[in-house]
């Protein structure tokens, strides 16, 4: 009989489907939370007790008392940015050092990795990717070319021999994009002092600490990063980022087997939000994507960039559905969509005149998305706490898209306070 002792929270669009909170809620509930993949372009914000915090690369488990936060193999990790985050931890009184550990096979990002980034984004103009200019990229990059550091290289004698070397051919490499503003110096001695914080967590055999609490009966939830459109496998290519971000993740991004894996749940917006570039078929470049943009707070919170709304898509919910085996789907930003007369929702897309429900591989095919119109609900969700009590337009919108995903809803999340929920 398998054990099936790791949930996993998934990312069903491009991001920012509001992990953060969900994870953060659900984490009474495990022993211990991972980040299996991604770095520091993930930006996962938690509402409690009236203050926002946002975290990048600790998992969203940290706040709470006697569980504990594993950074898995599968993240990179800038030492910067890390030690940016424990210090606000400390500032908050948050206890981490017991708290968080992290796998010594998950790869550094240098200084260079991030300049390789601005580099290579400002090289493609028109093109970019609209990349965070965190350096994940170039640094999944030397993990696939066999180049890269690791937290376990940081107890080695000759880690500055590495790091120099590793230095060095980025320095080549960057010498072909042209002139590139960028503090090296500034940006190393300050990358050298942070990796003191690294070095002060504890590093772990993530694969064998993580199958060592399953078999002992230990409860795992892993927090995913980024979106399943984003996958690079399977999200819209090139504009993704570089992991996989779907559930299959899990497995290579902290050493478990697939059939340990339990529960996916699979959260969505009620609407839809990009950052960055690449097809979005149900963009709305109008005032009423202006209008979801406002009402939905719809800035990134890693990069401050104002995200790109539109309608909620069906065809590429269904296809991160099948490509992560979601056995519930969560809703989120429900709320946003109080005020609305007409709510839509993108059933099929239409290509050459016929209706499809598949992503085509190149979405710039699309003529145009097929909705179903939804009437309002035009009436504040904030006190409502049990689906009975949810207006029928919203009852009828979510009833509707769990009937054409086949998952069904667990919960439903109606502002960012952690307490904002109904629970099915
Ligand atoms: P993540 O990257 O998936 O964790 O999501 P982000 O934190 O980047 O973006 C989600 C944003 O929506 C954050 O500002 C959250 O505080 C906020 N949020 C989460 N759930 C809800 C909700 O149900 N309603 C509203 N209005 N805001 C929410
Ligand atoms: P969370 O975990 C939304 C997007 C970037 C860009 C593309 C590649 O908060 O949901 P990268 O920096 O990875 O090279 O960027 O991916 N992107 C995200 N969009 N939420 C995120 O994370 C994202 N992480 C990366 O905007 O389009
Ligand atoms: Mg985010």
């Amino acid at each position: 009989m398998s054990r099936k002792h790791v949930d996993v929270i998934i990312g069903l669009q491009w991001g920012d489907e509001g992990k953060g909170k969900i994870v953060d809620y659900l984490a009474e509930q495990y022993d211990i939370v991972c980040r299996f993949q991604g770095g520091p372009n993930a930006g996962h914000t938690l509402k409690i007790d009236g203050n926002k915090f946002v975290l990048h690369t600790v998992p969203s488990g940290i706040f709470r008392k006697n569980i504990i936060n594993v950074i898995g193999n599968g993240v990179v990790i800038d030492p910067i940015t890390l030690s940016k985050e424990l210090d606000n931890l400390k500032k908050l009184g948050v206890d981490y050092l017991s708290r968080l550990k992290v796998s010594k096979k998950a790869h550094l990002i240098l200084p260079t990795h991030r300049l390789l980034d601005l580099a290579s984004e400002a090289s493609k103009g028109v093109e970019k990717i609209g990349s965070t200019l965190k350096g994940i990229g170039p640094t999944y990059m030397d993990k696939t070319g066999r180049n890269g550091l690791r937290v376990g290289d940081l107890a080695g004698s000759d880690f500055m021999e590495k790091y120099q070397k590793l230095k060095e051919k980025h320095l080549a490499l960057a010498r072909q994009f042209g002139e590139i503003e960028y503090d090296l110096e500034g940006e190393e001695k300050k990358w050298m002092a942070c990796l003191e914080d690294l070095k002060n967590l504890e590093s772990i055999d993530c694969e064998y600490y993580i199958n060592n609490a399953i078999n002992v009966g230990k409860k795992i939830l892993a927090e995913g990063a980024q979106g399943s459109l984003l996958d690079i496998d399977f999200g819209t290519y090139p504009y993704v980022t570089s992991s996989n971000t779907i559930t299959a993740g899990v497995c290579s991004g902290l050493g478990i087997a697939p059939n340990k894996i339990g529960e996916v749940i699979g959260i969505t917006k009620a609407y839809c939000t990009r950052v960055g570039s690449g097809p979005f078929p149900t963009e709305l470049n109008d005032e009423v994507g202006e209008r979801l943009r406002a009402e939905g707070n719809e800035f990134g919170a890693t990069t401050g960039r104002p995200r790109r709304c539109g309608w909620i898509d069906l065809p590429t919910l269904h296809l991160s559905v099948l490509l992560n085996g979601v056995t519930q789907l969560v809703i989120t930003k429900l709320d946003v969509l109080n005020n609305f007369e007409k709510i839509y929702a993108a059933t099929a897309y239409e290509i050459n005149g016929k209706e499809t429900n598949m992503v085509p591989f190149d979405m710039n095919t699309i003529t145009r998305p097929v909705y179903k119109e939804y009437k309002g609900w035009l009436s504040s969700l904030d006190t409502i706490t049990e689906t009975e009590n949810l207006p029928v337009g919203a009852w009828i919108f979510i009833t509707d898209i769990e009937k054409k995903l086949g998952v069904p809803f667990s919960i439903i999340s109606t502002g960012p306070e952690r307490e904002k929920l109904i629970l099915r």
